[in-house]
């Protein structure tokens, strides 16, 4: 993509306003749970309402990790809705967890319990969760104020191990190999070994730049 085109895009970007997307971002839950209740979702709607919400979740969480690939390779800027499309990944894996926890198990929490022994891929789906509690807690304008830099990147190191686990609850849940659950998991294995790749290339750039000046 031409420079050109990329700043025309992104100065069109600049005047989106973002707090919509909070309420919009919405809307597919909004339409599967009418979809559930009026019998659209098929035989089993609980089944079919979590595996929506969780893999709207993925698609969501995986998005929000291309924006920086997508700036260093295309210069298109959506970093003013990175956290929009974060927060709402993590929004739809806490309403993913709730389906699973109040409408399929109904709070039964032996059987809550008796499950994430038997299937292990729900404890791997639960560590995921736990990995980015920290991030979208810190997903705000007084918690970046409020942490050192540091800090905050360190704790936002944590959505590449996420994403990883992500891939993985999501291929083990459906037990086989189809090609969708495939494409996220080398997905967010991309992206992950996109950061060190790109940092080691660029550096690399750097040092023959400067050897080209001093020659
Ligand atoms: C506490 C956390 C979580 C729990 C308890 C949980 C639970 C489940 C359950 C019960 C299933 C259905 C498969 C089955 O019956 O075994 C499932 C599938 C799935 N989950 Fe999770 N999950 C959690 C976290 C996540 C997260 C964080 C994501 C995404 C980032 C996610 C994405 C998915 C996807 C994509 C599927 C497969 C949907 C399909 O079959 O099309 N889950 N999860």
């Amino acid at each position: 993509m031409t420079t050109t085109v990329a700043s025309k895009l992104n100065h069109w970007l600049r005047r989106v306003p973002i707090w919509p997307g909070y309420v919009l971002g919405f809307v597919p839950a909004a339409w599967w749970l009418y979809l559930g209740l009026t019998g659209g979702l098929g035989a089993e709607p609980v089944k079919a309402l979590e595996q929506e919400l969780g893999k709207f979740a993925l698609q969501l969480f995986l998005a929000s990790l291309l924006v920086t690939p997508l700036l260093h390779q295309t210069r298109i800027s959506l970093i003013r809705f990175r956290r929009l499309i974060g927060l709402m990944a993590f929004y739809y894996m806490l309403l993913h967890l709730s389906v699973w926890l109040v409408l399929d198990l109904q709070l039964a929490w032996g059987e809550i319990g008796r499950e994430l022994i038997k299937r292990p891929h729900i404890v791997v789906g639960l560590i995921v969760l736990l990995l980015l509690a920290p991030v979208a807690a810190s997903s705000n304008n007084a918690a970046v104020r409020r942490l050192r830099l540091q800090t905050w990147h360190r704790i936002h190191m944590l959505v590449y191990p996420a994403a990883i686990l992500a891939g993985v609850h999501y291929l083990w849940a459906v037990k086989s190999w189809p090609a969708e659950p495939v494409l996220y998991l080398t997905l967010a294995v991309a992206l992950v070994a996109y950061r060190p790749l790109h940092r080691a290339w660029t550096r690399r750039r750097r040092a023959r730049s400067e050897l080209r000046t001093a020659a």
